[in-house]
């Protein structure tokens, strides 16, 4: 019997570790002949550890499984799959949450073994490399451009015209360099596929080496990530003995090399000049543009950065074509999307979807609500530069252009979802606050702004009269959205001034109490 006991960090957090060696010993115990695979996660991480059985009819599942139901699960039939146990989800493909979703980015993440080259042949991977393999550099980056992928990381830059442009530029080197310094709050995507399916993004830079005509990529991620980091470099290091990396990929005469860098956990890193900076051994500080880094980027040189998330959509849209990549969707935002869902919710988790679904749609049918059962206040969507959304504007479509016209976006699509109870005040100075601790200080608006933002919310948070706080907010959201060089600083306004726009009174409760006593 083939069980599946998750081995990502969000599960071994839960405890995921001592459900398998509770398995283990139990079978023993029992006398059954059963193996144990550690598969990445589902994303439907309310149920973890969610344990999966293979039968004769598919895989079903339990969850969320404890050391000590295991024993009650073996007397309920587990070992054959049998449903009748409190803990019993019946057939995991059935499972609304995953049964609604379109997965093509994540479409084997919780289902292989993460490190099985076999497994990932079993289940198409390295079909869109093959594919590749026969293609011109014109052919690929062309390929990639008709299927409209836009950068997962937010700005939502066509990623076929990036290439186009790395391609073009003449230089003796050129670079692949992977943005997986998943910095934003409530999100895990770049995590899940780098410890549930680390193999699509090694074909995914593979074929952008390919593409480009780059002998070198970089993963970059966070030393939060420790389990990513071993998994990853353990992947590269399978990939390498398979011929996949190497002096010549599959034969094919190019060469393509990868290599983990981990920073040292600046958020401003996750911006791509900062990052180059500490890629090269540097301080973390923010390059002006241009040069745009597909002309000059790692050691100066024409390189290729792009977001986890699009490097790992590439290998799918090779494999099915641009076509039918961009067959899901809607106006600019094509293809899927990995909604990442988090904060007060019942049903937290991963969710891949085309673009299009409404906000009210991923918070109240998807995610099932608050986790407190209280009423929602406000969701942030994009990480913690991006903006605080009310219900009344729930009817706004994952897609980023309507994220923008309601001045928020969608950035790595990760959400943040707060009942009644949370003072948007103290979430507006948070903004101003996180911007003031992660500035890289290269700009005086980021660097001087974000510290005076603090002081004005806890003046109005004081009550202190007379002052005029909140158009001195506004005045200073206006001089950092539109001095500041980088996002961090010119970012930092779309979470302090929806919070006031959308939730005046939280602003005003401070003064009212005042001016009741
Ligand atoms: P940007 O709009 O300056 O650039 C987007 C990308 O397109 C960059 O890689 C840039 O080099 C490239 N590009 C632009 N013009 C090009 C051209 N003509 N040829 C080739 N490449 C070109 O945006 P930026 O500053 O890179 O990112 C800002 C975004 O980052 C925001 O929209 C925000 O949503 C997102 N963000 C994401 C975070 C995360 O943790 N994922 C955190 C903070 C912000
Ligand atoms: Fe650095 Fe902030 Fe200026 Fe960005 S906006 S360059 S983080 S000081």
């Amino acid at each position: 019997v083939t069980i599946y006991v998750p081995g990502d960090s969000g599960s071994l957090a839960l405890g995921a570790d001592k459900v398998a060696l509770a398995i283990a010993s139990e079978a023993e115990e029992r006398g059954l002949d059963i193996r144990i695979i550690r598969n990445g996660s589902r994303g439907l991480y309310w149920l973890e550890p969610m344990v999966e059985v293979e039968t004769a009819a598919g895989r079903v599942a339990y969850g969320p499984v404890k050391p000590r139901s295991v024993k009650g699960l073996f007397d309920a039939g587990l070992a054959e799959g049998k449903g009748d146990h409190e803990l019993s989800l019946g057939a995991t493909e059935e499972i609304p949450f995953l049964k609604r979703q379109t997965r093509l980015t994540f479409a084997r993440c919780g289902i292989v073994d993460p490190l099985s080259l076999d497994d990932y042949r079993a289940h198409g991977g390295f079909r869109g490399l093959e594919r590749a393999l026969s293609m011109s550099p014109e052919e690929i980056v062309a390929e990639v451009t008709e299927s409209g992928l836009r950068g997962r990381g937010g700005a939502g830059f066509p990623t076929g015209i990036k290439w186009k442009t790395v391609l073009e530029a003449q230089a003796d080197r050129k670079y692949i360099v992977c943005n997986g310094d998943e910095g934003d709050s409530g999100t895990f995507a770049d995590r899940m596929i780098l410890e549930g399916d680390p193999f699509v993004l090694i074909e995914g830079m593979v074929i952008a080496g390919l593409a480009v005509g780059a002998t070198k990529g970089y993963i970059y991620m966070r030393s939060e990530y420790p389990h990513a980091i071993e998994m990853t470099e353990k992947a590269i290091e399978i990939a390498r003995e398979a011929n996949i990396l190497g002096p010549s990929v599959l034969m094919s005469g190019q060469a393509f090399e990868l290599e983990v860098r981990v920073g040292a956990g600046a958020y401003v890193c996750g911006e791509e000049t900062a990052l180059l900076d500490s890629l090269e051994g540097k301080r973390g500080v923010v390059r002006a543009k241009p040069p745009l880094p597909a002309h000059k980027g790692f050691l100066g040189k024409p390189t290729v950065i792009n977001n986890l998330v699009s490097l790992a959509s590439v290998p799918v849209i090779l494999d099915k074509g641009g076509a039918f990549y961009k067959d899901f969707g809607l106006g600019r935002s094509r293809g899927t999307i990995p909604i990442q869902i988090a904060g007060n919710v019942r049903h937290g988790g991963l969710y891949e979807d085309a673009f299009g679904l409404t906000l009210g749609e991923i918070v109240e049918d998807i995610a099932g609500g608050t986790a407190s059962g209280r009423p929602v206040k406000a969701v942030q969507v994009g990480g913690p530069l991006g903006a605080y959304f009310p219900p009344e504007l729930f009817d706004t479509q994952f897609d980023y252009e309507a994220f923008a016209a309601r001045d928020g976006l969608i950035g790595h699509a990760g959400l943040v979802v707060f009942d009644d109870t949370v003072d948007m005040l103290d979430q507006a100075r948070f903004a101003f606050e996180f911007c003031a601790i992660e500035s890289c200080g290269k700009c005086t608006p980021c660097r001087i702004g974000a510290v005076r933002g603090v002081e004005l919310a806890d003046s109005l948070k004081q009550g202190e009269p007379g002052v005029g706080q909140i158009d001195l907010i506004r005045d200073l959201c206006d001089t950092m959205k539109f001095g500041s060089l980088c996002a961090l600083g010119g970012f930092t306004p779309y979470p302090v001034l929806s919070a006031l726009n959308h939730f005046p009174d939280d602003f005003r409760k401070e003064a009212r109490r005042e001016a009741a006593e």
